[in-house]
């Protein structure tokens, strides 16, 4: 029942690991719809709370669904397998997608395709693309910061990664210091526009290898605020420009410098960005500069598949697919899911 060859193949990708409901629809490695609905409700505290976002997500699923089935003008019994979320992320969270996704595939008859959140970031450089293998990819979101060598669709190795926080939380919890709200990337980005990146200065991680470290950075940023408003209370208020400016820099910087020497020891001259921290504009002119350095053409997903996304769900569930890598009804998500090497 589910082999049919020489056809589009048809998937619906659905993605809930955090705190975005969102539901893609692709046919072979083109995006026909790809809807997102956003959690506002966290904007308040400063970070995900679970619970809520569990929540939320049972709220929106039904209607995300509804919305790319109708965007991309296409009835259900048209799919050819749905893909979903199987982890890492919150619990709760990936457990709406998942029960969704299942309930769907018993309703429907067809078949189920689980994916790994982090390989779905990477494979999202190949929506509309045919990239060359092997190629450098790294990966920031707001769980992880990954450098993986993707030697084939199903063949990602990691190189190094954060021995803490990650590169997109470190832009979220430096947000809230200064009192933005969350998610903090996109308002850091915002200011930072009219700052001057060298009004501070922060100390560079030191970390063996490619992993790296943000917990310092933050710490740093921290520090500064504090010893500043004891003397000015009006500190934040009077240099958030240039705060912002520097600590995305820094992090900036932080993260190509890695990114140097992996190119340099793995030899590996394609080059390519994923996740949240990806869909930032100073980041992504940054990460262009390296097209002179290395003779090269970088791979970036668009913006709206860089931040959490079903299209790159369905992307995945796509190269599953093919490989006839379907899954059954007792699969379990998992929060702590790695990738594999497959
Ligand atoms: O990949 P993603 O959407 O979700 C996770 O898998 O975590 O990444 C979310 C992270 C957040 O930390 C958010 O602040 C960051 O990506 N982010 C940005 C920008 N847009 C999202 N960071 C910097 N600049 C942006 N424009
Ligand atoms: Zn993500």
């Amino acid at each position: 029942m589910f082999n049919k060859v020489n056809k589009d193949i048809i998937i619906l990708g659905i993605e809930s690991s955090c705190d975005d409901t969102s539901v893609a629809i692709s046919k072979n490695n083109r995006i026909l719809s790809n809807i997102v609905s956003n959690q506002k409700v966290h904007e308040k505290y400063g970070g995900v709370v679970p619970e809520l976002a569990s929540r939320e997500h049972q709220k929106n699923i039904i209607p995300t669904i509804s919305l790319a089935f109708k965007n991309a003008n296409i009835s259900k019994e048209k799919i050819d397998a749905i893909a979903f979320t199987q982890g890492p992320g919150l619990m709760g969270s990936l457990l709406v997608g998942s029960s969704f996704a299942k309930s769907l595939s018993l309703a429907l008859s067809k078949p189920l395709i689980e994916v790994n959140h982090m390989e779905a970031h990477v494979l999202a450089n190949l929506i509309d693309h045919k990239p060359n293998f092997p190629f450098i990819c790294l990966t920031v979101s707001g769980g992880h910061t990954q450098i993986v060598k993707v030697d084939a669709i199903n063949k990602i190795k990691i190189l190094g990664e954060t021995l803490d926080d990650s590169a997109g939380e470190t832009f979220d919890k430096c947000a809230k210091m200064l009192g933005l709200k969350y998610p903090g990337g996109p308002e850091i980005e915002k200011y930072a526009k009219n700052g001057n990146f060298q009004a501070f200065e922060f100390t560079f991680p030191k970390v063996d290898k490619l992993n790296f470290s943000f917990s310092g950075l933050k710490t740093n940023f921290m520090r500064l605020i504090q010893c500043n408003i004891i003397k000015n209370k009006s500190f934040i208020h009077e240099n958030r420009q240039d705060l912002c400016a520097s600590i995305q820099y820094t992090i900036i910087q932080v993260l190509i410098q890695k990114l140097n020497i992996a190119i340099q020891k793995y030899n590996v001259k394609n080059i390519a960005i994923s996740g949240g921290v990806a869909a930032n504009e100073e980041f992504r002119k940054s990460i262009k500069k390296l097209e002179k350095k290395y003779n090269t053409k970088v791979l970036m997903p668009k913006k709206e598949y860089s931040t959490d996304n079903g299209a790159m769900i369905a992307i995945a569930g796509y190269y599953k697919y093919q490989k006839k890598l379907f899954t059954n009804m007792s699969i379990n998500v998992n929060p702590r899911s790695k990738l594999v090497y497959y």
